[in-house]
């Protein structure tokens, strides 16, 4: 399919939104790809004429460009040795935990900042193709942050923004970057650059002026040596809060939620966690409280249970491969010393799940955990409040960006595990009107900043850089 310069609007992210699954025999499928990214981005994308560049999560291929409804998907190819060196290294041995406060050490390899540099000029090459004159090109996270640079000595013609959906590392983590000035340089190619908070944004700001020197005024940087401006601002992400809503509240969700409660035997109170199984997550911290509150005999495994989804993720990263043993491990501890005859206290559940299962489980429970250690967003906190009707309540730690929003949760510091004991006691015991005013007031502030309003601002915010767009 010839897609030559043809497309206004591009966006390009290290996955497409979808997964290509080849089955042991041989049958190919395609499926949502993992994470906040493609749950947030595939809302936004959903019946635009556009073309989204990215790869199909498997190594050695590269189907060629395809229509899915109005979207063309281009699949960018990365070999196996670029999978292991572009994006299981760097992107997420290297800069995955620099940006999330060095929760396990970083590794830095020439070979995988060599590989990162190679597959982000794939991805401008390829944006520069299907790009038409003056078109829209917005950029992805922290795998693609060469791009905006080298796309526009490609292509100077079109306009380039890129959203960080992590959070940007304080100057003096980033500065152990061995590619620290490539980013930075390769990020002011962009027109505007968007972040989950304003803190990210000043983070960025701020590397700017210790490590380029560059000038900067309020929230915008003088590009050393050009004549040009870039802006760097906060415009937090959000879900698609009216199509989630409406799936939550069908029939068929409001039924699988209560035959939910009754296969986990009627509990009185469920909890429940959902992550990708990331150790920024905050899985073990939550573990260990919720084991110690039964322990403690403050909780029973008699009338409470955590249900914790852990979908499977960067399994061949050390990492994440020594996270899914403690967690494992953690589980089958836990389980052993308390779990009833027939039932359990831990039901641990390491897959995906559709959306509407998701959203009969958020239904479903009591207390919602959410515990990041660092966080950009944390979309599952969004999803719970928007799903859950009555006396819910969320647990929500203070290090991730959906706290800056969701100030009506019962926050919590995830490091200080007798602080996040009585905070989850604090959430069960709540009186339900206090907990019902609680949720609806979380509910209103995820519906009136949805993912659709998100969307437009950062479009606005990029069309008008480096000037603030005026007031709505
Ligand atoms: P991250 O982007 O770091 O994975 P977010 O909380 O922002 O974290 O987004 C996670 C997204 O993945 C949410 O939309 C959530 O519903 C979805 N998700 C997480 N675990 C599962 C699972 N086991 N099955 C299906 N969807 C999941
Ligand atoms: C986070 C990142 C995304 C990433 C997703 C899933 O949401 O911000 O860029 O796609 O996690 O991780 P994975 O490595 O499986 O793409």
């Amino acid at each position: 399919m010839s897609s030559a310069r043809t497309y206004d609007f591009v966006i390009a992210a290290n996955r497409l939104p979808v997964d290509r699954i080849v089955h042991d025999d041989g049958s190919v499928e395609w499926q949502t790809s993992p994470g906040g990214l493609v749950t947030a981005m595939e809302s936004v994308m959903r019946g635009r004429e556009a073309a989204w560049v990215g790869w199909s999560g498997q190594p050695d291929e590269a189907p060629e460009p395809f229509l899915d409804n109005d979207l063309l998907l281009v699949p960018v190819p990365l070999s196996a040795d670029e999978v292991a060196a572009y994006y299981e290294g760097q992107s997420n041995d290297s800069l995955w935990p620099i940006y999330h406060d060095v929760i396990v050490p970083a590794t830095f390899k020439r070979r995988w900042a060599a590989a990162y540099e190679k597959v982000n000029r794939r991805f401008a090459q390829q944006c520069a193709e299907v790009a038409a004159p003056g078109a829209t090109v917005w950029v992805h996270d922290y795998q693609l942050q060469l791009v905006p640079r080298m796309l526009r000595v490609l292509r100077p013609d079109v306009r380039i923004g890129w959203f960080n959906h992590i959070p940007f590392p304080p100057v003096e983590l980033f500065a152990q970057l061995p590619m620290r000035h490539a980013i930075l340089n390769g990020l002011l190619g962009a027109d505007f650059l968007g972040f989950q908070r304003p803190a990210d944004a000043e983070n960025f700001l701020r590397a700017c002026r210790r490590l380029l020197g560059a000038r900067t005024k309020g929230d915008v940087v003088d590009v050393p040596e050009t004549d040009r401006r870039v802006r760097a601002a906060a415009v937090p992400i959000s879900i698609d809060a009216g199509g989630l809503a409406e799936l939550a509240e069908s029939e068929p969700v409001r039924q699988r939620a209560k035959e939910i409660r009754e296969q986990l035997g009627n509990p009185r109170t469920i909890l429940l966690g959902v992550d990708r199984l990331d150790y920024t997550k905050g899985i073990r911290h939550r573990m260990k409280a919720f084991g110690e509150l039964l322990d403690d005999g403050r909780l029973s495994a008699d009338d409470t249970m955590l249900v914790q989804v852990a979908s499977p993720s960067r399994e061949r990263v050390a990492a994440y491969r020594e996270l899914r043993h403690q967690v494992e491990r953690t589980v089958g501890n836990i389980n052993g010393a308390h779990s009833p005859l027939g039932s359990t206290a831990v039901s641990y559940l390491h897959r995906s799940f559709p959306r509407e299962e998701m959203a009969a489980l958020y239904r479903a429970a009591d207390v919602m955990l959410v515990t990041p250690l660092r966080d950009g967003m944390n979309l599952v906190a969004k999803e719970y409040v928007t799903c859950h009707e009555g006396p819910g309540a969320l647990v929500l730690s203070e290090f991730t960006g959906a706290a800056n929003e969701l100030r009506q949760a019962f926050r919590c510091n995830p490091h200080d595990i007798e602080a996040l004991k009585n905070t989850i006691m604090a959430a069960i015991e709540a009186p339900a009107a206090e907990r019902n005013r609680r949720m609806r007031a979380l509910h209103r502030q995820v519906t009136r900043n949805d993912v659709q309003h998100w969307a437009g601002k950062y479009l606005d915010a990029l069309e008008h850089a480096p000037e603030k767009p005026p007031a709505p």
